[in-house]
């Protein structure tokens, strides 16, 4: 008589269903990897609209044009332009009661180099880059969008259009991306 085993403890069921998986998880890896769709943000925050009504991109990522990194805003700089709103919906809610519970709103980043790699936004702000050339047309987006991988070679490409030779020995050393 065969040992009454459950199908899904079989052996060679487990392996199949390994594999299902592990294609399952890669494909999805591969999906966020070279599709544009961002992620799931605990608001819908509508890029499109406010930069619309002038706000303007350094006014909520103040960092850009000083240091390395652009920043998020706090959930008082929204506070400060929605507690004079009136909270007629679900979305403008949400706002209300990060605010209100002082909490800050969890963005979940879509603009992210690996930890190897040096990044400061300040020199290309100062060289007049405009944040679209890097991060798309943001102003016509709801939540960021992920944009292409942006890899080594898309760094060293600008580098040594925007540069003289003798800048392109700096701007292409690896010291000069890496720790
Ligand atoms: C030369 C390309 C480039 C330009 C120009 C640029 N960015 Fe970035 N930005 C990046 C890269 C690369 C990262 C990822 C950095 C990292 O992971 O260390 C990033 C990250 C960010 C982030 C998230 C992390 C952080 O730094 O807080 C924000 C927000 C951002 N950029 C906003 C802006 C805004 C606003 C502008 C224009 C004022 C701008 N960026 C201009 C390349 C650029
Ligand atoms: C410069 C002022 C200003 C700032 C700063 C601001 N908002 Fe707004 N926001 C508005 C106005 C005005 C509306 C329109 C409200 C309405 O339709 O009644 C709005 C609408 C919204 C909506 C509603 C979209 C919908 O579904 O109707 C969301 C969500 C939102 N803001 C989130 C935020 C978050 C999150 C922050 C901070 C990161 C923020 N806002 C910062 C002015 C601002
Ligand atoms: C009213 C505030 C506000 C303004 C104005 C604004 N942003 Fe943002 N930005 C946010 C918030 C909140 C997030 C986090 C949610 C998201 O990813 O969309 C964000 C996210 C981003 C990110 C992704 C950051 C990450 O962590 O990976 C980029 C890039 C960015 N913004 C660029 C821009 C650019 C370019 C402009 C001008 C065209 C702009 N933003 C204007 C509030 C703002
Ligand atoms: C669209 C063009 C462009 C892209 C894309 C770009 N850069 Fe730059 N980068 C510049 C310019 C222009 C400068 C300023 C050059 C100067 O000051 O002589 C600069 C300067 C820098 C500096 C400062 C170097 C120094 O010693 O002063 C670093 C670090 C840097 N970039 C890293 C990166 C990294 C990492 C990437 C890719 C993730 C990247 N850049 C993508 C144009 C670009
Ligand atoms: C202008 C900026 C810049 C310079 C200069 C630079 N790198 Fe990179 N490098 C990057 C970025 C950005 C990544 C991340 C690419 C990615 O995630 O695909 C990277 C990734 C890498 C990786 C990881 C492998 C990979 O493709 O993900 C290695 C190894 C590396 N760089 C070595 C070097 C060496 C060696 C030098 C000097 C000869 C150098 N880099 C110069 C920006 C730079």
């Amino acid at each position: 008589m065969k040992p009454n085993v459950p199908w899904w403890q079989r052996g060679s069921i487990r392996i199949s269903i390994v594999l299902v998986l592990l294609i399952l998880v890669g494909g999805a890896g591969v999906g966020i990897y070279y599709t544009q769709a961002p992620p799931e943000q605990p608001i819908p925050f509508p890029h499109n609209f406010h930069v619309g009504i002038g706000a303007e991109c350094m006014y909520c990522h103040t960092g850009a044009a000083t240091g390395p990194s652009a920043g998020l805003p706090t959930t008082n700089k929204c506070w400060g332009c929605h507690q004079q709103l009136e909270p007629r919906n679900e979305n403008l809610k949400l706002v209300a009661s990060f605010a209100e519970n002082e909490e800050s709103i969890p963005w979940v980043p879509v603009a992210l180099q690996p930890d190897f790699v040096k990044f400061n936004h300040q020199p290309h702000i100062t060289a007049g880059v405009s944040c679209e050339t890097c991060h798309g047309d943001v102003a016509s987006m709801t939540v960021a969008e992920p944009q292409p991988r942006h890899n080594m070679g898309w760094c060293l490409d600008c580098h040594q259009k925007m540069s003289t030779p003798e800048d392109f020995v700096r701007l292409s050393d690896c010291a000069t991306c890496h720790y």
